[in-house]
């Protein structure tokens, strides 16, 4: 995340620091904000009635605008799920008032590449309005060890700037990992996975209701 944004910075105006995120209560995406020198604009959710939180897409503008306005905006910052109640952002919404604003969109897609829903709206997004790269954990989405991202977007250009923005030689094994997994898997073991993952559901919810009627 740290590299997508130091990348997205090289194309936004000189001086460019705040980075919009829409506020989500697991630390990862905040401190590689912080780390790489960003200052985070948390953009608080709005409550819904059955208790849930969601994207204040209102508030979201009202933030990119106010401070010194887009100029001053890296990029917005979204998240494709967590945990509840968080729902998923309204990344659709979002990518289109960062189309019509002309701000970067990068969706932190930690848990999303095995979830069909998150796809197709990640999907939505990048065809209705503007995401610019989609990060997602190799560990949440691959099976394998914790410790690489996988990043991906519709414009490659975009995509190849991040690369080259890493200057390190950092260990390859999360990659020796993830191809070795990929390759036992194949892709058709890996759609397989995938299928089954959604067969679980129904069993899912029955377990869960009942543990929850038995703890009141
Ligand atoms: C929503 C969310 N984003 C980011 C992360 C961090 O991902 P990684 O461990 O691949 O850095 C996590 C969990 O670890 C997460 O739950």
């Amino acid at each position: 995340m740290g590299l997508v944004l130091s990348s997205l910075r090289q194309v936004r105006p000189p001086g460019a620091k705040r980075v919009i995120w829409t506020r989500m209560d697991q630390k990862s995406c905040l401190k590689a904000i912080v780390v790489f020198g960003f200052d985070p604009v948390v953009v608080p959710n709005q409550l819904i009635d059955n208790g849930s939180v969601r994207t204040d897409t209102e508030a979201l503008e009202t933030h990119i605008l106010k401070d010194g306005g887009v100029d001053t905006v890296v990029a917005v910052v979204t998240t494709s799920s967590c945990f509840a109640p968080r729902e998923p952002d309204k990344l659709d919404e979002v990518a289109k008032i960062c189309k019509k604003l002309g701000v970067p969109h990068v969706v932190n897609n930690a848990y999303g590449v095995q979830c069909s829903s998150t796809v197709h709206l990640i999907n939505r997004a990048c065809t209705i309005g503007r995401v610019d790269v989609v990060v997602q954990s190799t560990d949440k989405n691959f099976m394998v060890p914790v410790g690489a991202a996988v990043i991906c977007g519709p414009d490659e250009c975009t995509i190849k700037n991040v690369t080259a923005s890493y200057a390190g030689r950092a260990c390859s094994s999360q990659v020796v990992d993830l191809v070795v997994t990929l390759l036992s898997l194949g892709e058709l073991g890996y759609r397989d996975l995938l299928e089954w993952r959604e067969e679980l559901v129904p069993n899912f919810k029955s377990a869960l209701s009942r543990i929850a009627e038995e703890n009141g």
